[in-house]
C-alpha cells in the first residue's frame, strides 16, 4: 500500500483544500493529513477560526482522507514519515523548495502540486471581514 502525507491548517475548508487532498490521494492508496494544532498555529503567528478538533472532524469526513494526525512542531516530519511508513509527502506549490520538506528526500518522495488559483483561507477571511458577501 502506497501512503501519502500532507500538512496544513485547513481552516474554513475551501475548494483549494479539496483539490490538494484529491490529487494527493491519487498519488497513492492511503492519505494521512497532519493538521496544525491551535498551539502550533500560535507559534506560527496564525489563528484559525475553527478549533483543531473541529478541523480534524471536518477533514475526517472527506472521502480522500484516511487518517488525521496533529502537527505540533516543525521537527516532527521525519518521525511522521517513518512512523506511518510514508512513501510521498505532498504539499502545495507555495512550499516548493522549502527546507522543511526538501530535507525529507533521503527517506521519501517529496511532491509539490500547483495551488488552486484564486482562493485561500486568508482571502475568505478578508472577504467576509469586508462584508463583500452580505
Ligand atoms: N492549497 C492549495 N490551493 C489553495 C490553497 C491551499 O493547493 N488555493 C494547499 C496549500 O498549498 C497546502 C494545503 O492546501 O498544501 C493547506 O493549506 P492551508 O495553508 O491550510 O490553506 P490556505 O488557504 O493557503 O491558508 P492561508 O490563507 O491561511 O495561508
Amino acid at each position: 500500500m502506497k501512503k501519502i502525507l500532507t500538512y496544513g491548517t485547513f481552516d474554513l475548508l475551501h475548494i483549494g483544500h479539496i483539490e490538494i487532498l484529491r490529487r494527493a490521494k491519487e498519488l497513492g492508496d492511503y492519505l494521512v493529513v497532519a493538521v496544525s494544532t491551535d498551539e502550533f498555529n500560535a507559534i506560527k503567528g496564525k489563528k484559525a477560526y475553527y478549533s483543531y478538533e473541529d478541523r480534524k472532524k471536518i477533514l475526517e469526513a472527506i472521502k480522500y482522507v484516511d487518517l488525521v494526525i496533529p502537527e505540533e512542531k516543525w521537527e516532527q516530519k521525519r518521525d511522521d514519515v517513518i512512523k506511518y511508513g510514508i512513501d510521498t509527502v505532498v504539499m502545495g506549490s507555495d512550499w516548493e523548495g522549502n527546507e522543511n520538506f526538501e530535507c525529507l528526500r533521503d527517506i521519501c518522495n517529496v511532491v509539490y502540486l500547483p495551488r488552486t488559483e484564486g482562493i485561500s483561507t486568508t482571502m475568505i477571511k478578508n472577504d467576509l471581514g469586508d462584508k463583500k458577501l452580505k
